[in-house]
């Protein structure tokens, strides 16, 4: 892992912090977007279903930051998984662009791991429409099942992970398979007011949500917080100038539920 990103099984090179935008749209996506390219973010996760990929497109092109500098994700929702091309094809005519950077099935559509999907997947990035293809929300057995298919494993899982979430029998099995996790929701599935991340906030001088978000990245989870607020927005990408001691990381994994 190099300072701000790491290298995904496969040579692409991904920023450990990225803007979500879940529940953002219309103008607030737009601005959200500016003020993190502005902030110096470039990485934006978003989705089919998030219906905000024109605004995320239109701010990436005003930003003036060359489309190589952004890495995009976008998802494929289970009930588009009978039409995964045309999906895709609408995810970037929204966006602006004739590839994205990390291409998620959103979901394991009704529970399934989907290897045929996961095949078209793989036919995608072949076809240099997606540079890296992955799943979100899939359990280890799954991400199995798709390699047993197909020989190829996705490069990310997106799961929730939050202090709360530790899940390290997940992370281990993860990295065993060459599998990055990014996650998710970091903010909102924490108690923010929690003593043990005030007190370490305090020690650094820096606020508990950003002991958070550096807590996901000494585990070398790529995370990806949502804000509508240019100082959070700012703030969220501000981690690299301290660091957690090992027993500091040890008492937030000890918040899990
Ligand atoms: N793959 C999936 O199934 C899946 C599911 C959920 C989410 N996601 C992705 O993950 C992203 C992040 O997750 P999320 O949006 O669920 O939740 P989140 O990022 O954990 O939390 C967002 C909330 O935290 C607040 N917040 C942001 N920065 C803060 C700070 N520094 N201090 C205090 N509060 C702060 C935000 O309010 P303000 O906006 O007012 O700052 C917002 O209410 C999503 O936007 C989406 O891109 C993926």
């Amino acid at each position: 892992m190099t300072d701000r990103s790491v290298v995904l099984a496969g040579g692409v090179e991904m920023p450990l912090v990225g803007l979500g935008t879940w529940q953002l749209s219309g103008r607030a996506a737009y601005e959200a977007v500016r003020s993190a390219l502005e902030a110096g973010y470039r990485h934006i996760d978003t989705a089919t279903m998030y219906r905000n990929e024109a605004e995320i497109g239109r701010a990436v092109r005003d930003s003036g930051v060359p489309r190589e500098e952004v890495f995009l994700t976008t998802k494929l929702p289970p009930d588009r998984a009978g039409r995964p091309r045309r999906t895709l094809a609408e995810s970037l005519a929204a966006l602006g662009t004739d590839h994205v950077d990390l291409w998620l099935v959103h979901w394991p559509a009704g529970g399934r791991a989907e290897p045929a999907l996961w095949r078209e997947f793989l036919a995608v990035q072949e076809d240099g429409l997606a540079r890296a293809v992955g799943v979100s929300n899939y359990r280890t057995a799954q991400i199995d099942e798709l390699v047993a298919a197909t020989g190829q494993t996705p490069v990310v899982n997106q799961v929730p992970w939050s202090p709360a979430d530790h899940d390290p029998a997940l992370l281990a099995e993860s990295r065993d398979r060459g599998v990055l996790v990014e996650g998710y929701s970091p903010l909102k599935r924490t108690d923010l007011r929690s003593p043990v991340l005030a007190e370490i906030a305090a020690a650094h001088g820096v606020t508990p949500a950003q002991v958070v978000l550096r807590w996901h990245l000494e585990h070398g989870i790529v995370v990806i917080p949502k804000s509508a607020n240019p100082e959070r927005i700012a703030a969220n990408l501000d981690l690299f100038g301290f660091a957690l001691t090992p027993d500091e990381v040890a008492r937030i994994d000890g918040l899990a539920r």
